[in-house]
């Protein structure tokens, strides 16, 4: 069975609740998932899933500076995740206050592994977004995203 690792860094428990209901939306939908706290992960353990799911709360804009950290240690395996799927999502305090640049930011380092990204054309397009605690819009949202990257890591490695 394919493996997802969720792997996220919360403070005050937002982007854990979305962290959470991800991990659980990968296994309703057949994959196998871990759900790690990215102070937990080790650039290493990266190699061992078919898809990476990686949340942050924003911090001025971008993501927090621990999985930024874990990012770019990953360097070590530079060329070693490509073609794996890759995911984000991110939590903010307010409207407009980041949440899509911090979910592209870490994107951006995704696509730099050469990982496959899945965008949305309904609902949050880049990855699910909350604006604090997540309500119901943003818990759907989480769980619509892992549906799309859990059937979209089974095609690709069954
Ligand atoms: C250092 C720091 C910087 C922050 N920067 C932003 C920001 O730029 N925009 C925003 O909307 N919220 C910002 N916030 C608020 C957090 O993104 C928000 O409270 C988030 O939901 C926290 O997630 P967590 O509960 O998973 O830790 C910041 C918080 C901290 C501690």
């Amino acid at each position: 069975m394919a493996k997802a690792l969720v792997c996220y860094y919360s403070r005050t428990g937002n982007t854990e609740k979305m962290a959470i209901k991800i991990a659980e939306a990968c296994r309703k939908n057949g994959l196998e998932a871990d759900l790690k706290k990215v102070e937990d992960t080790d650039p290493a353990d990266l190699l061992g899933y078919e898809c990476l799911i990686f949340g942050s709360p924003t911090y001025y804009g971008t993501m927090a500076w621990p999985l930024k950290k874990l990012l770019d240690e990953s360097v070590k395996y530079h060329r070693k995740l490509k073609s794996k799927v890759g995911g984000a999502f991110a939590s903010s305090a307010n409207i407009a206050g980041g949440n899509e640049t911090t979910v592209l930011a870490i994107l951006n380092a995704l696509l730099i592994h050469g990982m496959i990204i899945q965008g949305e054309p309904t609902g949050d397009h880049y990855g699910p977004v909350s604006i604090g605690k997540p309500d119901q819009r943003s818990l759907k949202s989480c769980e619509r995203y892992a549906g799309n990257l859990a059937a979209l890591t089974k095609k690709l490695f069954g």
